[in-house]
């Protein structure tokens, strides 16, 4: 038996997604494959809430986060960046690596980004080009203050581009609604399918900014180039590239089924998986590392129980019940565990079978400790 999965991604996926890829490989082109790539672009509208471009990028959620500031800024440009984890200082890294640069807003890891503070860098310095944040920090588990961001965003008229790798279909997010003008995220968390595509999303403000943002410095992260076979080869191949036609599928199928249970279904789902797990985990005296309504409803970050080191839970529950869960980030690595609990496959039996994990780690561990000699 495989393990089951309990880490913020890759998620376990439905039969049906998994079927998908054991089928005969296909071609990229042709009107056959031109219709499923554009319905699996229409589902994935549906998903981030936008009415906006939508690129199936071959490569991961860093890579069309890559392609968004590559594309969407000029060499120099100056972006207002929100950091309070580890993916924060991934897009400070992706920022700087395309030759921009980030100014820097930070908060602690256990504290949501401040929109407030985006509101008084935007009016102190007009030469900021646009504004980066992550709308749930795998790292922690926090949910960021998206929607605020957005509206402060929007009234000094910047740009707003938002990694909702681990959050989408996951926690609240309407891309239009809400004014966010670009969206990165990746097909292997919250939508339900395998790795390999990212994903990005870009409303006709952030076009406009990328068919103004000079010659590009890449071929690949050139959205301009994919949207070039967008328009001029739209009946039989409206992409650049090969594309992995099984990984499309699969994504087509797990979206399928996200849209059939329909997206509040979902977060409903989600939050109620949640609450179940967390009032387990305090029961157990593993507290939460952040409160509650910090959290996603797709990841919950707790400190270990006393005395016990994240590796050791990690590999108790892995070696004893055939559940992988993952240690924490950065400082608080060796004292805080994470558990994913997002996508469609997380059931109550499974948080009830990881809370009786837990509680026979912290038996057994009470036990050890009962016993200096033995160490
Ligand atoms: C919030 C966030 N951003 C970016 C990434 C990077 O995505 P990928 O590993 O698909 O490149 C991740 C991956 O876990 C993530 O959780």
């Amino acid at each position: 038996m495989p393990p089951k999965l309990m880490i913020p991604g890759p998620v376990d996926v439905e039969a049906a997604v998994l079927d998908m890829l054991a089928e005969p490989v296909q071609a990229h082109y042709g009107d056959e494959w031109v219709a499923i790539h554009n319905e699996t672009l229409e589902l994935l509208r549906q998903v981030f809430v936008t009415e906006g471009r939508v690129y199936m990028l071959p490569g991961s959620g860093s890579l069309a986060a890559d392609a968004v500031i590559h594309s969407m800024f000029k060499p120099g440009d100056r972006i207002a960046l929100g950091i309070n984890g580890f993916f924060g200082i991934r897009w400070r890294e992706i920022i700087e690596a395309n030759g921009m640069t980030p100014v820097v807003i930070e908060t602690p890891l256990d504290q949501p980004l401040d929109p407030a503070a985006f509101d008084r860098l935007l009016a102190e310095d007009p030469s900021i080009a646009g504004v980066a944040a992550v709308q749930l920090e795998t790292s922690t588990a926090l949910l960021n203050p998206i929607r605020a961001i957005a509206q402060v965003t929007r009234k000094h008229d910047k740009l707003f581009v938002v990694d909702a790798v681990s959050g989408l279909a996951g926690a609240e997010y309407r891309m239009d609604e809400w004014g966010v003008d670009a969206t990165v995220s990746g097909s292997q968390k919250g939508l339900g399918g395998v790795a390999g595509i990212g994903l990005a999303a870009l409303n006709d403000r952030a076009w406009a900014a990328v068919e103004q943002a000079g010659p590009a410095r890449s071929w690949y992260l050139d959205l301009r180039r994919w949207e070039w076979y967008v328009q001029n080869w739209a009946d039989w191949h409206p992409f650049p590239i090969t594309m992995p036609c099984s990984v499309i599928l699969a994504l087509r199928v797990a979206l399928q089924s996200l849209l059939a249970e329909g997206l509040d279904n979902r977060l409903r789902r989600c939050e109620t998986l949640a609450q179940r797990l967390r009032a387990g985990l305090v029961e157990i005296g593993m507290e939460l590392f952040i409160p509650e309504t910090l959290m996603s409803p797709v990841l919950t970050a707790a400190y270990c129980p006393p005395g016990a080191k994240s590796a050791d839970v990690v590999r108790f529950v892995a070696e004893q019940h055939n559940i992988k869960i993952t240690a924490g980030f950065g400082a608080v690595k060796d004292q805080v565990v994470r558990i994913g609990h997002m996508g469609a496959m997380i059931s109550e039996n499974d948080i009830d079978r990881l809370l009786d994990a837990l509680r026979h780690f912290v038996d057994e561990y009470a036990a050890q400790a009962a016993r200096p000699d033995e160490g």
